[in-house]
C-alpha cells in the first residue's frame, strides 16, 4: 500500500456507494463500466456498513446510493438507517423503476435524505425506447411519490442526440411534476456512453439551441426551479476539474468493493485500485498506489506541467485522457492548449458523419448480453 508521494490527504468528503450493477433500465449512456458483468458478486450488508462507518469516522459527510439500480438491493433500508445513525447527508440515485409508495415511507423512516429521480425523455414512447424497458408512466408516479412524501422533487435527464429536440418539452414536464431542481445532464463520454459515442454527441448547433432554450426558462423559472446544467465537455476549451482532483474530495466504491477514486478509474492501466475487502477506508484513501497516483502535480506532462491554470483543473480528467488519446498522463484532449485536441474536433466529425449516414448503426444498449459481448 506504499503512496506515490508524500502529501498528507485531506480526507474524503462525498461517499458514492455503488450498490449493484443490476438495473431494470439498459440506457446506452450508463456510466458504469462496459465489461461490470465480469464484477458479478456484491458487498454484503455487513460490509458496505463497515465502508460506511469507516468513510464518515475520516469526515465524509454526504453519502450517495446508486448502481445500477440501488431499489434491487433488499438491504437499502437497513443501509440507509446505518447511514442516518452516522451523520451522513444521504442521497438516492435512482431511475424510479421498482419504487412504491410503502419503499417510500420505509427509506423517509428510515432517514433517507433527498431522492435523485432520472428520466429519459418527455415522451413515453422515447422514454421507454432509450430505458430499453417501458418505465415512463411509473417514473413520473414516482415522481409525485417523491413530493408528496416531503422530499425535493430532484429530476435529473440525461441530455444526447435522441431527445436533445425535445429539450422545451423536458423543460415543461419538469414544471408539470413540480420539480424543484432540474438536472439538465449533458452526456459524459465514458462507459457504455463512449461507446455509443457517435450516435449520442448532439452537433455544437443542437447543443447551442437547447442550452439558449434552458437557459431562457431558467429566468423563467427563477425563485420557482432551480436548474443544473452540466455542459458537454467535448464542447468546451478548458478540461473539468474532474473531481475536484484526483483523491481530494470523492470516494467510490463500486459494487464488487473496488475503492476507486473516480467512477471510471478501472479504465486505468497498472493502478491496482484497492478492495474494501482487504483494506480499511483510512489506509485505502491515504496509503493506497490508487489514491495517490495522481495526487498533486509532479505527474503531468507538458503542457500541463508549467501551466499557469494547473490548480484550477488539475489537468482535466484522466479517464477521458486515456479513453481519447491512450496516455492517462496527457492533458486532457479537450484542453485546446492540449496537442491531442484534435482528437476531440475529429470525434465530434465523426458523430455529425454518423448522424448524417443513411446506415447508422443501432445504440448498444446496457445489459449483460452486450456487457460479456464488450468484455
Ligand atoms: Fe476518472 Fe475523470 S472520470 S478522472
Amino acid at each position: 500500500m506504499a503512496g506515490s508521494n508524500n502529501l498528507k490527504p485531506t480526507p474524503p468528503r462525498w461517499l458514492l456507494a455503488e450498490l449493484t450493477y443490476a438495473c431494470p433500465l439498459q440506457c446506452p449512456y450508463c456510466s458504469n463500466p462496459v465489461d461490470y458483468s465480469k464484477y458479478p458478486s456484491e458487498l454484503g450488508t455487513e460490509d458496505w456498513k463497515r465502508v460506511l462507518s469507516e468513510a464518515r469516522k475520516m469526515g465524509a459527510v454526504q453519502l450517495g446510493f446508486s448502481g445500477g439500480e440501488p431499489l434491487t438491493r433488499k438491504d437499502l433500508a437497513e443501509l440507509v438507517r446505518h447511514a442516518r445513525g452516522l451523520g451522513y447527508y444521504s442521497n438516492l440515485i435512482t431511475s424510479g423503476y421498482g419504487m412504491t409508495e410503502e419503499k417510500i415511507v420505509q427509506l423517509k423512516e428510515a432517514g433517507l435524505d433527498h431522492i435523485q429521480v432520472s428520466i429519459q425523455a418527455s415522451t413515453q414512447e422515447l422514454n421507454d425506447h432509450i430505458a430499453g424497458t417501458a418505465s415512463f408512466e411509473h417514473k413520473k408516479k414516482v415522481a409525485h411519490l417523491v413530493k408528496k412524501h416531503g422530499y425535493p422533487m430532484v429530476l435529473c435527464v440525461v441530455i444526447h442526440r435522441e431527445n436533445i429536440h425535445q429539450m422545451p418539452e423536458i423543460l415543461a414536464m419538469a414544471e408539470e411534476l413540480g420539480a424543484d431542481y432540474l438536472e439538465l445532464a449533458n452526456t459524459q463520454y465514458y462507459g457504455w456512453a463512449h461507446v455509443n459515442r457517435d450516435l449520442l454527441m448532439p452537433t455544437k448547433e443542437q447543443f447551442e439551441q437547447a442550452e439558449a432554450i434552458a437557459q431562457a426558462f431558467k429566468e423563467k423559472v427563477a425563485g420557482k426551479m432551480k436548474i443544473y446544467y452540466v455542459v458537454p465537455d467535448y464542447y468546451e476549451d478548458r478540461p473539468k476539474a474532474c473531481m475536484n482532483g484526483w483523491g481530494t474530495t470523492f470516494l467510490t466504491i463500486a459494487p464488487d468493493g473496488m475503492a476507486l477514486p473516480c467512477h471510471e478509474a478501472r479504465v486505468l492501466p497498472g493502478l491496482d485500485c484497492p478492495n474494501v475487502r482487504d483494506y480499511s477506508i483510512e489506509q485505502i484513501w491515504n496509503e493506497s498506489k490508487a489514491f495517490n497516483f495522481f495526487r498533486g502535480d509532479a505527474w503531468m506532462k507538458e503542457p500541463c506541467r508549467s501551466c499557469d491554470e494547473k490548480h484550477k483543473d488539475h489537468g482535466g480528467c484522466r479517464c477521458q485522457a486515456y479513453l481519447l488519446s491512450g496516455d492517462m498522463y496527457a492533458a486532457d484532449p479537450v484542453c485546446s492548449k492540449s496537442p491531442d485536441h484534435h482528437l476531440v474536433d475529429e470525434a465530434i466529425a465523426s458523430a455529425r458523419n454518423s448522424a448524417l449516414a443513411t446506415d447508422e448503426k443501432p445504440l448498444i444498449f446496457r445489459n449483460s448480453k452486450n456487457s460479456r459481448q464488450l468484455a
